[in-house]
C-alpha cells in the first residue's frame, strides 16, 4: 500500500489504473479510522480492482466554533488500518494542497442542505461536496463509497453525482455500531466514561419511535417518546429529532413510501448523529 500527500503523484496513480483499465473504488474520509471506515473500505475492495482512500480533516466543511483544530489525526494508525482492509493507496494531503487558489469559487448545496445538519452546521454541507466533487475529479472512481450514519450527506452527494454528471456510481453501507448500539464515530473519543455510557440511549430511542411509528402511524407521538427516552437517559441536549421522506428529505406525507428518523444530540460538547431509515413494512 502506498501513501500519497500530492495531487500529481495522486493523478499519476491513477492514470497508470486507468491505462490498465482497472475499476477504482474511492472511500472519501477524515481519518481516524475505525470499523465503519473499514467496512467501507472492505466493500470497496471486494467491488473495485483498486481502492483509494483519502484521509483530509476538510477544513471548509467546518463551521468557525467548530472542532477543525482538535479533529482526531493519527495517520500512521490510520495507514496500517487501512492496509488490514484492503486499501492500495491512501491520499492524505495537506490543506494548502487541496486548496491552492483563493478565487473565491464556491458549490452550494442547495434545498436538502439547509434542514437537519445543515440547519445547526450552516455552510457545512457547502464545504463537503466541494471537497467531493475535487476527490471525483481527482480519483475518478468507478464507484464511491459513503455511510448511512451521515444520510443527509449521502443524499446530498447523490444530488450533485445526478446534477452535474459525475459518470460515476455512489454506494452506500449501513451504519456500523457498538455492541450496545452507538454509532461508530471518530468523534467517540471526546465524550467521558458518564457520556459514553449515556450515548447508547440515542440508537434506543430512535428503535422506540420506529416501532411506535410502524404501529400507529403517528409521527409526533413517536418523536415525543424518543425525546422522553432521550431525555431521562442522557443529560443530552436535542439539536433535532425527525421523521423526513428520503432520499428527497421532504416533510412526510401520507405518499412517502421511504422514512428518514434523524437524531442528533449535544452530548457534553460532542454532537452525536444517527438515524433509521425505513418503509412502512419496517425494512
Ligand atoms: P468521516 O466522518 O470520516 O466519514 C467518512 C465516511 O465514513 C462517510 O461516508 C461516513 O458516513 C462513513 N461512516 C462514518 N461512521 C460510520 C459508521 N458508524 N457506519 C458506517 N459508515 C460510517 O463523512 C466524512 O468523513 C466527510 O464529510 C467526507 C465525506 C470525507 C468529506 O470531507
Amino acid at each position: 500500500m502506498k501513501v500519497v500527500t500530492t495531487i500529481a503523484e495522486l493523478k499519476h496513480y491513477v492514470h497508470q489504473a486507468k491505462k490498465e483499465q482497472k475499476s477504482i473504488g474511492l472511500v472519501p474520509t477524515m481519518g481516524y479510522l475505525h470499523d465503519g471506515h473499514l467496512t467501507l473500505a472492505r466493500t470497496a475492495k471486494a467491488e473495485n480492482d483498486i481502492v483509494i482512500m483519502s484521509i483530509f480533516v476538510n477544513p471548509t466543511q467546518f463551521g468557525p466554533n467548530e472542532d477543525f483544530e482538535s479533529y482526531p489525526r493519527d495517520l500512521p494508525r490510520d495507514t496500517e488500518l487501512a492496509k488490514s482492509a484492503g486499501v492500495d493507496l491512501i491520499f492524505a494531503p495537506s490543506v494548502e494542497e487541496m486548496y491552492p487558489s483563493d478565487g473565491g469559487i464556491k458549490l452550494v448545496a442547495g434545498r436538502q442542505s439547509t434542514i437537519l445538519c445543515g440547519a445547526s452546521r450552516p455552510g457545512h454541507f457547502d464545504g463537503v461536496v466541494q471537497v467531493v466533487a475535487k476527490l471525483f475529479h481527482l480519483a475518478e472512481p468507478t464507484r464511491a463509497y459513503f455511510g448511512q450514519k451521515d444520510a443527509q450527506q449521502v443524499a446530498i452527494i447523490e444530488t450533485m453525482v445526478r446534477d452535474f454528471n459525475f459518470p460515476l456510481e455512489i454506494t452506500t453501507i449501513p451504519i456500523v455500531r457498538e455492541e450496545d448500539g452507538l454509532a461508530k464515530s471518530s468523534r467517540n473519543v471526546y465524550l467521558s466514561e458518564q457520556e459514553r455510557a449515556e450515548a447508547p440511549a440515542i440508537f434506543a430511542a430512535l428503535n422506540l419511535a420506529k416501532a411506535h411509528f410502524l404501529q400507529t402511524k403517528n409521527a409526533e407521538e413517536a418523536i415525543a417518546l424518543a425525546e422522553k427516552h432521550i431525555t431521562e437517559n442522557t443529560a443530552g441536549r436535542i439539536d433535532y429529532l425527525q421523521f423526513l421522506s428520503y432520499p428527497d428529505l421532504a416533510v412526510v406525507t401520507p405518499q412517502t413510501e421511504k422514512f428518514l428518523l434523524a437524531v442528533a444530540v449535544y452530548v457534553g460538547k460532542t454532537r452525536l448523529i444517527d438515524n433509521l431509515i425505513f418503509s412502512l413494512k419496517g425494512e
